[in-house]
């Protein structure tokens, strides 16, 4: 447990998904000074983290976490660092896995290097409960095994072992959370609940690998972030945390939702070819961090929602991303994949 209040936290990856989300919150709870260290890769943008510029308590820094002298630069004189930074999306790494081994290992262990050098109070390490592998019945705790399938996975695992590496042998002040599959605004539209709605609102049909009945346990954003600004708090060095919101869902129940929210037929569900090592189901047990007294908050149905009305609302964040590189990657990932129902 830290010893003083964690005051001034580095956030890498803060201008992605979660870590914008992560940041606003730290900002909201009073944190002196946050600072977000991204690289602005194409999940990066300056527009998740624009209402946070002009805030005396905010500062945003350019950089790779893989580049040691900017990483250095950037942490000196910090309480802690949380770490967001990774490549993220399962599809990508099965296509191009390489940068996902730069970014999810390379990038924590220079982050480890610097917190090392700088005596940096506390680390947390953001991963998720892929590194488990597919679950086909209970729920994963958090010393079972680590059996990841593809090389995002597998990747975010590596990140994993740096980190408990240097947590025995040079006894940094790391931990790890281990979130599940999230949702809420600012998700680049890559992911399955963007990518759905924001296809629906296009006119274009939902792609759902092989049968959808894969399950996944979802979170929203805010409620991810809380949990791990709790830990930052709470947790205890050199442990890992599963943090899961309680809602398994098939990808099939989600596309319906969106579906009937939208007002839109069941013939806009697509059935193409699966993903290849597809993890049939995920499933976190998150009786650890409970019994230290957190807990998610938020309704999914409700949540899901409010998130695809944020979609609705925000068609300036999500069009000109659409209409980007991203055409390119869609064309790449989806042209291949036949239509099977
Ligand atoms: P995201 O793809 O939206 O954002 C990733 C951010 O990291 C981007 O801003 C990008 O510019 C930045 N980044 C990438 N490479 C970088 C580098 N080398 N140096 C500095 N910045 C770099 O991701 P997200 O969905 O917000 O996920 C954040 C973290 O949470 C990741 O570590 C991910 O593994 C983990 N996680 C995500 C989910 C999920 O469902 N999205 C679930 C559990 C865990
Ligand atoms: P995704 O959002 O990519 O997250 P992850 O692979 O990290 O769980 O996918 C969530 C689920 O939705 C997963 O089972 C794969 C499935 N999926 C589809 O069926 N179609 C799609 O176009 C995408 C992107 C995902």
């Amino acid at each position: 447990m830290p010893t003083q209040k964690i005051r001034s936290v580095v956030v890498a990856g803060g201008a992605g998904f979660i870590g914008s989300t992560f940041a606003r919150l730290l900002l909201e709870r009073g944190y002196d000074h946050v600072r977000v260290f991204d690289k602005l890769t194409y999940a990066g943008n300056p527009a998740n983290i624009a209402d946070l510029e002009g805030n005396p308590s905010f500062d945003f820094i350019q950089g790779d976490i893989c580049d040691a002298a900017a990483v250095d630069a950037a942490v000196a004189g910090f309480d802690a660092i949380v770490n967001f930074a990774a490549e993220t999306h399962v599809d990508r790494s099965i296509m191009d896995p390489g940068e996902f081994i730069q970014t999810d290992v390379y990038g924590v262990f220079t982050i480890l290097e610097a917190v090392r050098k700088h005596n940096t109070r506390r680390f947390v390490h953001v991963s998720t409960d892929e590194v488990y592998g597919e679950v086909a019945s209970g729920s994963s705790t958090e010393s079972d095994p680590l059996a990841p399938r593809n090389p995002y996975s597998a990747s975010k695992a590596g990140g994993e072992m740096m980190v408990r590496a240097y947590v025995s042998t040079y006894g940094v002040p790391a931990l790890i959370s281990r979130g599940s599959n999230t949702y809420g605004p600012y998700q680049y539209p890559e992911k399955l609940i963007p990518l759905a709605v924001t296809n629906v609102l296009e006119g274009t049909p939902i792609p759902i690998y092989g049968d959808g009945r894969q399950v996944r346990d979802w979170i929203h954003a805010r409620d991810h972030a809380s949990g791990i600004e709790f830990l930052l708090r709470h947790g205890d060095h050199g442990e890992a945390y599963n943090i899961g919101g309680g809602n398994e869902r098939e990808n099939l129940t989600i596309a319906t939702i969106i579906l009937d929210e939208l007002d839109a037929p069941s013939e806009m569900i697509a059935h193409v070819t699966d993903r290849l090592g597809h993890d049939r189901r995920y499933s976190l047990d998150t009786s650890r961090i409970r019994a230290l007294g957190w807990r998610p908050e938020i309704d999914f149905e409700q949540g899901l929602r409010e998130t695809i009305q944020w979609y609705r609302d925000n068609r300036a964040w999500w069009e000109p991303i659409k209409s980007g590189d991203f055409a390119g990657y869609y064309k790449d990932n989806y042209a291949a994949r036949e239509r099977i129902g």
